[in-house]
């Protein structure tokens, strides 16, 4: 899988890609992934990249011109339409549909090159949307001042999903909402820290009674946390 990142902040994913599965998946070549300067595909003197919107108002709007240069410049497709079946240009906005686990499976599995379009909390041209834009996708109901930090919350939730980017090919699977619930507590050495004692039947080493005890608190977890989930 190829992502290619559009921003005008692209230091902002320097370092930061640069650790754990993440870093490990690029290692290994199961991920390429480039972080890009929307100003690079402005056409003036002064890479201008956003300007003010029509009928008024606050705020600056992202430019339509520079994000189709972009978006072609990278897939070789400048509308939609001309995208392949495995291409996807994902705008990250706060106006998306809310990224799931079922979404990110989705992406990784039908998706070999994947363009993110980083935009700011003003907003993105609507023609970006209109004719470009494949998946319009957001990270959660509260406002971000941009797209950067739910483009990275995106790559890692799709980079740990590809074959072989986590230790064993099974453990995404057995996991929060993969199954509906929220994940089971954990607890390592030692089994007593401070008067607070590990669950005895997790040290009993009768796999069946811990298999029903994580179940049971997965469940106690997700009534507490997550009622939504279990409706
Ligand atoms: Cl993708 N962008 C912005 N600006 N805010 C958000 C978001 C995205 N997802 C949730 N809030």
């Amino acid at each position: 899988m190829r992502i290619d990142i559009i921003t005008i902040f692209p230091e902002f994913f320097r370092d930061v890609l640069e650790y754990g599965i993440v870093r490990r998946a690029q290692v290994a070549g199961l991920v390429q992934i480039a972080a890009h300067d929307l100003r690079q595909w402005t056409s003036d003197k002064h890479h201008v990249v956003d300007d003010r919107p029509f009928g008024g108002g606050d705020g600056m709007v992202l430019k339509a011109e520079p994000i189709f240069a972009g978006v072609e410049a990278l897939t070789g497709a400048t509308k939609r339409e001309d995208l392949a079946a495995d291409q996807r240009v994902v705008l990250l906005s706060p106006q998306g549909k809310v990224l799931s686990q079922s979404l990110a499976q989705e992406l990784t599995e039908t998706t070999t090159q994947l363009v993110l379009l980083c935009g700011r909390y003003e907003g993105v041209d609507e023609r970006v949307v209109d004719a470009l834009v494949t998946d319009e996708v957001s990270i959660g109901d509260y406002v971000l001042s941009g797209g950067e930090p739910a483009a990275l919350v995106l790559v890692d939730a799709l980079v740990r999903l590809l074959p072989g980017a986590l230790g064993s090919d099974t453990s995404a699977v057995f996991e929060s909402f993969s199954e509906g619930l929220l994940d089971c507590p954990h607890y390592t050495r030692p089994p007593e820290f401070r008067g607070m004692k590990v669950p005895e039947v997790l040290l009993s080493g009768n796999h069946k009674e811990i298999e029903r005890w994580r179940r049971d608190a997965a469940l106690a977890k997700t009534r507490r946390n997550r009622p939504d989930l279990l409706k």
